[in-house]
């Protein structure tokens, strides 16, 4: 019998930035299906972990296996090919575009192709986008409008369907899904990703508010001075310990 591989395995990554040492032997695994929720003090190194998964700024040593096989991971590009998909904070969304050139954003299908001179399938666009959103229960009321004047939830929501709109992705990042959103935002987007866990979506979520940890992670991990100093299965711990974890004593906080 075929031994069980995790999905991703992440060994011994280490960054440094002139004299700052981001990441200090971060390691990690993920199993398929799972959703990480990946916490820690600013400055602990979550989006340098997260930017050296994802290709953004590789890290300086380490491993990353994807499936049990080394991969090398050195471009946005790459992550991609691989299926790993990052939803960053900043939302890089073009704010003067409606919905469905967002969803689609420099992977429109064409009516005619000639490189210099094309014309894209508006029609199928459309319908695409809409199928998309559909899926992921999104109302978005006008999905011709510019997404400037989307709330910050409908826009977390487009960049999420854009990241998922060929289907699910190996693994699915989100950095700080819910942070500046108004609570009844906050409550839709939960529900996004809980719709998206419940399609099997394996996600790993940075995260500062505990709350929504709890609430969508089956796993939470701990960083702290550029290490994953301790993983907890959500349903062992309480928020105290993990507040602990996060900013108590690290000889008693690693067991
Ligand atoms: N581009 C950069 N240049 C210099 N230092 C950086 C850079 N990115 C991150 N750092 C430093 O690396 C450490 C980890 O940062 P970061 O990964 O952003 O932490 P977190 O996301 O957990 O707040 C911090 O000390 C931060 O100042
Ligand atoms: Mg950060």
């Amino acid at each position: 019998m075929q031994e069980k591989r995790p999905l991703l395995e992440v060994r011994n990554l280490e960054k440094r930035f002139g004299g700052v040492r981001a990441l200090q032997g971060a390691s990690l695994i993920i199993e398929a299906g799972e959703t990480i929720a990946l916490v820690g003090d600013n400055g602990a190194g979550k989006s340098t972990f997260v930017k050296s998964i994802a290709g953004v700024q590789p890290a300086d040593t380490g491993e990353i296996l994807l499936n049990g096989k080394p991969v090398s991971i050195r471009t946005p590009k790459d992550a991609g090919a691989l299926g790993i998909e990052v939803v960053y904070q900043d939302l890089a969304l073009a704010n003067s575009l409606d919905v469905a050139a967002n969803v689609f954003l420099g992977d429109e299908p064409r009516l005619l192709n000639l490189g210099w001179f094309s014309i894209p399938d508006t029609k199928k666009i459309a319908r695409e986008t809409a199928e998309t959103l559909k899926r992921l229960r999104i109302n978005i009321p006008d999905p011709n409008r510019p997404v400037a004047n989307l709330s910050g939830g409908q826009r977390q929501a487009v960049a999420i369907g854009r990241s998922v709109r060929k289907g699910l992705r190996e693994l699915l990042i989100l950095d700080e899904p819910t942070a500046a959103l108004g609570v009844e935002e906050v409550r839709k987007v939960l529900a996004l990703i809980e719709s998206l866990k419940e399609s099997g979506q394996s996600m790993l979520i940075i995260s500062h508010d505990l709350e929504h940890v709890f609430r969508v992670a089956d796993r939470v991990a701990v960083m702290r001075q550029g290490r994953v100093i301790a993983t907890r299965r959500i349903a062992d711990v309480t928020k105290t310990d993990v507040v602990r974890l996060i900013v108590g004593d690290l000889e008693g906080a690693v067991a």
